[in-house]
């Protein structure tokens, strides 16, 4: 595995692949690596003669009073695990070589709307900050696919908006969410929780389980299934900034129309914000029937 940190460098590589025809798959990361990012650089490996993976704690991304400086750097750590998940390229610049005018100054990649609902409304600029190094990444690194987890719903959602509307050659795959044996949803940030509070941390998996079941029992009192959520989750000791069902491919409320739907939530304890969602019907369409993610990415087609 080479670790590549100049996008000069970075490009001559992937000119000469692209140059033999190779396939290219792709994983961006913030590092911290943990096994849901092993099950997409897995996925990557059997759909591509050629896998990057980047490791960049993108600052744009992160608030004011956010936990960039904070967030768990282990690039010693990550680079024997995609050493031996058999990674062609890491590629891991600094934030001078992604922003060498400045964050302030970049151009900036929007997906109105979908920016500022769920999580958007909670962490202004979030999501204009994943959406614009995504793009940028993606770029830089010019794959065929380029893998994400579900964990992020709604950044999986604005990066496929961004690639289809922006016209990117890129098929955008999501893959399930890898959990605990206890069902907490695997992420970098889990390391912030307390012992006592990692106890509590499953949850929230449980509260999205049970809204689950409700719908696919046929409940369709979904606010009353919404409050449920929030004060199962609040009794349970969270500060839960939502909990919601929402149509699966709009983000919006379900409607008449809505073939999929989706329950997320965040919620904060202790110092952690923790997200995480279920599709209703396992995302197999019409609440029961259809396609799952995946496929959904390949039938979007680009420009
Ligand atoms: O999900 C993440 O780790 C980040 O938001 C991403 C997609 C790598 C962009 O910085």
């Amino acid at each position: 595995m080479d670790t590549i940190v100049r996008t000069a460098d970075l490009r001559r590589v992937v000119r000469a692949w692209r140059n033999a025809g190779e396939r290219i798959a792709f994983v961006p990361t913030m590092g911290n690596l943990h096994a849901g990012h092993g099950s997409l650089v897995a996925a990557a490996r059997e759909r591509a003669d050629r896998v990057v993976v980047s490791i960049f704690v993108n600052p744009l991304q992160f608030g004011p009073n956010e936990d960039f400086a904070a967030y768990p750097r282990t690039p010693e750590q990550d680079r024997k695990i995609l050493e031996s998940l058999a990674v062609d390229v890491l590629f891991m610049p600094t934030v001078e070589e992604i922003y060498p005018r400045g964050q302030a100054t970049t151009a900036r990649v929007h997906v109105p709307e979908l920016e500022d609902i769920l999580c958007g409304a909670f962490r202004p600029g979030h999501f204009m900050g994943v959406a614009t190094v995504v793009t940028k990444l993606l770029n830089l690194v010019q794959p065929d696919v380029a893998l994400f987890g579900e964990k992020d719903y709604q950044q999986l959602m604005i990066i496929r908006r961004a690639a289809e509307d922006l016209c990117m050659p890129v098929e955008i795959v999501g893959l399930p969410t890898t959990r605990e044996p206890d069902g907490l949803a695997m992420s970098s940030r889990n390391r912030y929780l307390t012992p006592e509070q990692r106890a509590l941390a499953p949850r929230i998996f449980a509260a999205l389980e049970r809204a689950r079941e409700a719908i696919e029992g046929g409940r369709r009192d979904f606010e009353a299934i919404e409050a449920e959520g929030m004060s199962e989750l609040q009794a349970a000791g969270f500060r839960p900034d939502y909990f919601v069902v929402r149509d699966a491919e709009t983000l919006g409320s379900p409607t008449p129309d809505s073939k999929n739907l989706v329950v997320l939530t965040a919620a904060r304890i202790g110092r952690a914000r923790l997200i995480d969602n279920v599709r209703v019907g396992e995302g197999r369409g019409a609440w029961g029937l259809g396609l799952g993610l995946e496929e959904e990415a390949r039938r979007t087609s680009s420009c």
